[in-house]
């Protein structure tokens, strides 16, 4: 008996593999400022559990494959009042953001296909690719380029007769960018001329800082049949374990043939899917409450690990991220030191290593850190045990 080659090709996740380094942490009463996931620690609204209580029915039946007709007319509104232009026979519910890019690459990709990444990326686009027999083709973004889309030519060097789509997250994870007009004018231009979809991750959509600019690719000239949007509550409403997240487009093939996979997969779960359309029609404050909390607690950790030396980062202007490199050999082996072999005051910290954005996870220094977990008081006394770690890592 064989496992498959192609599975066995996956990664795990970066994110998720230091867990038995943190479990070994918590077993020993440390407590550990938790900034490698993205998982808020703010509470998710009280019309989602209003929702629940709300649901009366004897029997939980399947939903519709493409999703109940309450929760699409919800974000159907939704993005109605972000001016997105979306139907509700345009939209199909998911099981969260991830159902939705794997389905999206199934739907465009055959075996063999190519697809664009930039990279660092949201480090489970190499695995989607990866589960439909595709090749993730990165596209290196540089630092000391601010991580700015590189010039045509550049981008152009990556497509071959293989190439079938781009997919990028902006607001990104995990760099806190976001694009410009010009760098989405670049990559649409590649789209039209290569003949590629674009698969637009706007899971962070809501949280833009600084008055920056941010257009969905959804509105961009030219683009209306070859883009495929990824969304999703769990980042948007703080309701992660919800699962309950949205493939749209308005390329009308794609819906018909992405249905067959909702449909094989029947439906997402009928209670939650309640519970988010009553969310998403009661919640026009909540967004913008929670943009200003992550704003602070953004300025207060940067402020923070600036004052450190040897670390670097492009502050970030979108999403709850902090790309960084720190003036470490591998930050791999120093984040299993910080949870197994430090502590300060009986507190350490967790980060998620930043090979596991790349492909060839060449590297070493750089660390992702989220700031979507942690009061700002927290965040602080975190990015000081930082430098604390730093410093006796290197001894
Ligand atoms: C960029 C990006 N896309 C998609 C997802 C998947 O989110 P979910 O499946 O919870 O909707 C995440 C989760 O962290 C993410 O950061």
């Amino acid at each position: 008996m064989n496992i498959s080659t192609r599975i066995k090709n996956m990664n795990y996740s970066p994110i998720r593999n230091i867990v038995p380094s943190l479990e070994n942490a918590k077993n020993k009463n440390l407590n550990v400022y938790e900034m490698h996931i993205g998982q808020p620690n703010i509470k998710t609204p009280d019309a989602f559990f209003d929702g629940i209580n709300n649901y009366k029915e004897k029997i939980i039946k399947y939903e519709n494959s493409a999703g109940s007709h309450a929760t699409i007319k919800a974000f159907c509104q939704m993005y109605k009042n972000a001016k997105i232009d979306l139907t509700e026979d345009e939209i199909l519910i998911t099981h969260g953001g991830s159902e939705a890019i794997m389905f999206a690459i199934q739907t465009i990709c055959d075996p063999g296909d190519e697809v664009i990444i930039f990279e660092p990326f949201y480090s489970n686009y190499d695995s989607f690719i990866k589960c439909a027999s595709v090749k993730p083709c990165p596209i290196r973004l540089d630092a000391n380029n601010d991580y700015k889309i590189p010039p045509y030519k550049t981008l152009q060097k990556a497509i071959t007769n293989k190439t079938k789509a781009i997919l990028l997250s902006n607001p990104n994870n995990p760099l806190g960018t976001i694009l410009s007009k010009d760098e989405m004018h670049t990559i649409a231009q590649l789209a039209i001329e290569y003949d590629l979809f674009i698969i637009t991750d706007e899971v962070y959509r809501q949280f833009v800082y600084d008055n920056c600019y941010y257009e969905s690719f959804m509105n961009i000239d030219g683009l209306t049949d070859r883009c495929v949007l990824v969304d999703s509550i769990s980042k948007h409403y703080s309701a992660c374990g919800a699962r309950i997240g949205v493939l749209a487009t308005k390329n009308k093939e794609f819906y018909s043939q992405a249905l067959k996979l909702c449909q094989a997969r029947l439906s997402v779960s009928t209670i939650e899917q309640i519970a988010s359309a009553n969310l998403i029609y009661t919640m026009d404050s909540y967004a913008d409450n929670v943009r200003g909390e992550y704003m602070r607690r953004r300025d207060v950790f940067c402020t923070e690990l600036s004052k450190i030396d040897g670390v670097d980062f492009v502050f970030p202007k979108s999403a709850f991220y902090v790309f960084a490199t720190l003036p470490v050999d591998d930050t791999q082996s120093f984040v299993r030191f910080l949870l197994e072999d430090f502590e300060h005051n009986g507190e350490t910290l967790s980060f998620a290593p930043g090979a596991g954005f790349y492909i060839n996870a060449d590297i070493k220094n750089a660390a992702r850190f989220s700031f979507c977990a942690n009061a700002c008081d927290e965040l602080k006394t975190a990015a000081k045990l930082l430098k604390i770690g730093i410093n006796e890592y290197k001894k």
